[in-house]
């Protein structure tokens, strides 16, 4: 047999349904409420510092941890806004992205044929990252309509081989955002069985209803054994900027930053200080507005699904919302995402996407981090169903 060939996981790791219903739908000229790509304005105060640094010529690559700035002010952040003390020197990494933090803590933390739990539905980039890293996800359900966490079925999905959690909260593609009650039963199980959690708070400011945010971390006997990653796609609408940060115990930070050094090198120096501007210049009103605009939107989309006859399940936090796609033809979410689009200009992502094999067929994700006139015109034409 030829040695030229695939890896044996390469045929494991779909090329995502986000990114094939965007070029579907670009090819279509539709309307993409597919991928989560934020498309609102940064703001232009990030923007402006952002192009300065290119001009002072911060251009070249920076300490593997990040600049110094931005840690300070991610650790001043995470003091204000999650209760986490984390000291900026040994305890902060800045990351390429939330997914690049994801990554180097998986390779710094796991080995091959660990079992890690993963909540469904899931975001499919933590299945394939660990799939990719030779670690087995294992996935467990959480019951619809409001995605309640069942104690005895995490128990169950518990082996010897289990070695971490893996935690979204506010949830893509659920907008669940995980109570303090149920987040005291992760925290109770991780120490029981000495399990690490990455929690990945990547939304931890689009929470609707009043709906709050804590961050695992803080929960008694939790600071050691959690990974808490987030970053400034979602926050600052620059997804393709690609900063973010996670912090840990200084036992594992040199670790995780070691392996994202490997991979990456280091989060773009400019952009770095963008970010840093940001976070210190931006006030508290910035990161409630976002609450604010995002709950509008949320509303906006869930009646214009209703209307079309496609049940929302309306989310608590992040930007996308899962709806009942009972009634459009097609076996399959994928065959139902594409007569969607065919039929409205709509693109969705197939629900089978967040789920594990055989289930989420009759679900589709609606993101709604647009802007206001595609929002509207998405709205309209589904109306045309
Ligand atoms: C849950 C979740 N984590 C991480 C990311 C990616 O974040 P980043 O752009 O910081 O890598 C996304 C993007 O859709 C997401 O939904």
């Amino acid at each position: 047999m030829s040695k030229l060939s695939l890896s044996t996981i390469s045929p494991l790791i779909i090329q995502s349904e986000i990114r094939s219903m965007s070029v579907e739908c670009d090819r279509v000229g539709g309307i993409n409420l597919a991928q989560g790509i934020c498309d609102t304005e940064a703001p232009s105060f990030v923007v402006e510092q952002a192009m300065a640094a290119i001009r002072e010529g911060h251009n070249i690559y920076t300490r593997l941890d990040g600049i110094a700035a931005l840690r300070q002010a991610i650790g001043a952040k995470l003091l204000r806004h999650n209760a986490i003390a984390a000291d900026p020197d040994t305890e902060i990494l800045v990351t390429a992205g939330a997914t690049g933090a994801f990554y180097a803590a998986c390779l710094a933390l796991l080995n091959p044929g660990d079992e890690v739990l993963v909540f469904e539905p899931f975001y499919g980039y933590h299945l394939s990252t660990l799939t990719s890293l030779r670690m087995v996800p294992v996935v467990v359900p959480l019951a619809a309509p409001d995605f309640e966490l069942d104690p005895a079925l995490l128990r169950q999905a518990i082996t010897p081989r289990t070695r971490a959690i893996v935690l979204n909260t506010p949830s893509n593609p659920s907008g669940k955002v995980f109570s303090l009650a149920e987040l005291q039963i992760i925290a109770n199980i991780a120490i029981e069985h000495d399990l690490f959690v990455f929690c990945d708070e990547i939304y931890e400011y689009f929470l609707f209803d009043g709906a709050r945010h804590i961050s695992l971390a803080t929960l008694p006997g939790m600071a050691e054994r959690t990974i808490t990653i987030s970053g400034f796609s979602k926050t600052f609408s620059i997804t393709g900027w690609r900063v973010g940060y996670l912090t840990a115990s200084s036992r594992w930070i040199p670790s995780i930053g070691y392996f994202h050094d490997l991979t990456y090198i280091c989060s773009p120096a400019p952009l770095q200080h963008g970010a840093a501007a940001g976070l210190l210049k931006l006030s508290q009103s910035f990161y409630e507005g976002l609450s604010t605009e995002y709950q509008q939107k949320r509303d906006q989309l869930c009646a214009a699904l209703r209307a079309a006859g496609l049940t929302p399940f309306v989310p608590a936090g992040a930007y996308y919302v899962l709806a009942d796609s009972s009634r459009i033809p097609g076996t399959t979410a994928p065959q139902k995402a594409r007569n969607l689009l065919a039929a409205t200009g709509v693109a969705s992502v197939a629900g089978s996407a967040f789920f594990a094999e055989g289930r989420g067929d009759n679900l589709l994700r609606f993101c709604f981090g647009k802007r206001p006139h595609d929002l509207d015109r998405a709205c309209a034409a589904l109306q045309t169903l």
